[in-house]
């Protein structure tokens, strides 16, 4: 079984991280692992089973596919879930830093899994949840951006 865990803090779940895993999943991998993690070094918005909740509902109808949270090192969670593949989305050229150095470090923790990068579909490829939530806030119309539980669920934030 070819399996990968696709980290990430999810705050909230876009149409851009829906449209990696929809490739990831039916292309490339056997199982992908949602990893929802618990204390990301952001201030979330939303809280970790607010995060997991959209998550599953942004994904409906992918199948291997499966939302978990977790907390504590990604290399050993990986690790529990038989994963040996680390996905991440690459967008722009400032994302390759911070990419870069958190693949060398896993790398450095566990030797056995490979961190592995897709690139976005074109249309997604400026789509971030933080410029996200900052449309929201100021009451823009993020319907194309993400799901409608999660367009909900902005609202209500920011009511
Ligand atoms: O969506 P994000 O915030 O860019 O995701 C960051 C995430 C969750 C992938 C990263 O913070 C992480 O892996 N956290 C788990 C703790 C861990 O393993 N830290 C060492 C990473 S080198």
């Amino acid at each position: 079984m070819n399996i990968a865990v696709y980290p990430g803090t999810f705050d909230p779940f876009t149409n851009g991280h829906r449209d990696l895993v929809q490739r990831a999943a039916s292309n490339i991998f056997d199982k992908v692992y949602i990893c929802v993690v618990e204390n990301s070094n952001k201030n979330t918005v939303f809280s970790l089973e607010e995060r997991v909740v959209l998550a599953k509902k942004s994904l409906e109808n992918i199948k291997n596919i499966e939302v978990i949270p977790f907390s504590g090192l990604l290399v050993d969670f990986a690790t529990k879930l038989n994963a040996k593949v680390i996905l991440r989305g690459l967008r722009v050229v400032s994302d390759f830093e911070y990419e870069f150095q958190m693949s060398s470090m896993n790398k450095k923790l566990n030797n056995n899994i490979e961190s592995i990068f897709l690139t976005p579909s074109e249309s997604y490829a400026f789509l971030s949840s933080s410029l996200v939530k900052e449309i929201a806030q100021l009451g823009g119309d993020v319907s194309t951006f993400v799901n409608e539980d999660v367009k909900k669920a902005l609202e209500r934030k920011y009511k």
